[in-house]
């Protein structure tokens, strides 16, 4: 079996990736799934609904002691349509857009405290505050608890990874994580419930306490999802992307020069290197992809980062293209924010705080560059990240 998940590959899966393609369309993949490398394959089964994601937490975590609370990306309809609801409203493109001033105010201050330092970690000092800072605001997260909120949040990212590769010390962390969040949040909820405020939290408790849409575990969950989903992957989209930047100096100037390619180039820094890598679905019926009839229970390894530099998908699929989708050529969508019924609902905030970011980078700074390179990268496979980027920066 070739081993894509190896942590030598972790800086650059890609090489594997790319022998994975080579292998065929479906690949005996571990924990008895296939592995889905190529575009059309993945994209087919994303779109189709035969496809279920609500047995992922069975077939990544079978021995977890603590569930991880039921969100609803792991559930289908009926009430995958339900929990979705309640909160899609806060997401639509014209409620996100009313946070691009807070966004546009956090990226300045980091950018000033990044440019008085001259020397900083890109991931410490500005991936993470900057979607941590977003998220906390649009839930009712205190300030003063960010910090909190972010060690909860990374411990249950690590745990998101199959349990059979995460230490005992990293299962008991999660564990920690889980339970330190079920605790933080339902006092929060309680909290917005006596004295309610213009956030999300304080709807959600409103929801709650008029009866039967939403459960303790499901509220709890929905939090855990926007929680973890809508930060963890964000500093690795800023990270990834602006370490594709400073290796392509050519594409760094052409965004100094139009910064209005901000969009564009976030588009194409999730196509290149996405934060999310894999997700799993489990055949519900018997259903035919590219020739491969699955018969009901049959599991799948969609391979989202394989399928973004996939040849057949897309012209030089491995080079950062920022124009690529500024709309002068026709270009297969990437699958970094998935496709179907479970597309990230988080996609437009993605678009404003990561564009905000590239377009203050842009227009600040003279020169960034890695002081390490390739730098560090955390373990994790399912949302894949550096743990540093030092850099240094000029005004
Ligand atoms: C760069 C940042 C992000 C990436 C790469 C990303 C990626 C993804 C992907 C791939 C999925 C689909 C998973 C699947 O089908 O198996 C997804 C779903 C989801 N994302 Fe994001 N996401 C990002 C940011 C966010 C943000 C900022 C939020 C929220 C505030 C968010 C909330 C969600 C939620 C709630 C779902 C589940 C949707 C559903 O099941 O209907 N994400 N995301």
């Amino acid at each position: 079996m070739i081993d894509a998940f190896d942590p030598a590959w972790r800086h650059d899966p890609y090489q594997a990736y790319r022998t994975l393609r080579e292998a065929g369309l479906f690949v005996d993949g571990p924990l008895g799934t296939s592995l889905v490398p190529g575009y059309a394959e993945s994209a087919a089964i994303l779109a189709d609904p035969v496809w279920s994601h609500a047995e992922e937490s069975d077939l990544l975590h079978p021995d977890s002691d603590v569930e991880l609370p039921g969100s609803f990306l792991w559930m289908e309809p009926p009430d995958h349509t339900r929990l979705r609801g309640l909160v899609s409203r806060a997401f639509t493109p014209r409620t996100i857009e009313a946070t691009r001033p807070t966004a546009r105010r956090v990226v300045d201050g980091l950018l000033d405290a990044a440019l008085a330092a001259g020397e900083v970690d890109l991931i410490e000092d500005f991936a993470y505050p900057l979607p941590l800072t977003m998220i906390c605001d649009l839930l009712g997260v205190p300030a003063s608890e960010h910090v909190a909120v972010r060690r909860m949040s990374a411990g249950i990212a690590r745990g998101l990874d199959p349990d059979a590769l995460l230490s005992p010390a990293e299962l008991a962390a999660r564990t920690a994580a889980v339970n330190e969040f079920r605790e933080f949040f339902g006092g929060l909820v309680e909290a917005r419930r006596a004295d309610p405020r213009d956030d999300l939290i304080s709807a959600l408790g409103q929801v709650y306490a008029e009866g039967d849409r939403l459960t303790t575990t499901e509220l709890l969950g929905t939090l855990l999802i926007l929680v973890v989903a809508g930060h963890e992957t964000t500093v690795n989209l800023i990270g990834n992307g602006v370490l594709a930047l400073m290796r392509d100096p050519g594409q760094l100037d052409a965004l100094r020069k139009d910064p209005d390619l901000a969009l564009p180039a976030v588009e194409e820094m999730l196509r290149l290197d996405p934060p999310a890598q894999v997700t799993t679905r489990t055949a519900r019926g018997e259903v035919t992809v590219s020739g491969r009839t699955f018969t009901p229970g049959e599991a799948v390894i969609v391979m989202i980062g394989s399928a973004n530099r996939d040849p057949r998908a897309f012209t030089e699929p491995d080079r950062l293209r920022i124009d690529r989708y500024a709309g002068g050529e026709k270009v297969n969508r990437h699958l970094a924010l998935g496709m179907g019924l479970h597309y990230c609902l988080g996609a437009p905030l993605v678009r404003l705080e990561v564009g905000e970011a590239l377009r203050g980078i842009a227009t600040r700074l003279s020169s960034i560059t890695p002081l390490a390179d390739p730098p560090p990268y955390r373990p994790n496979i399912v949302v894949r990240g550096m743990s540093e980027l030092p850099v240094r920066v000029t005004g």
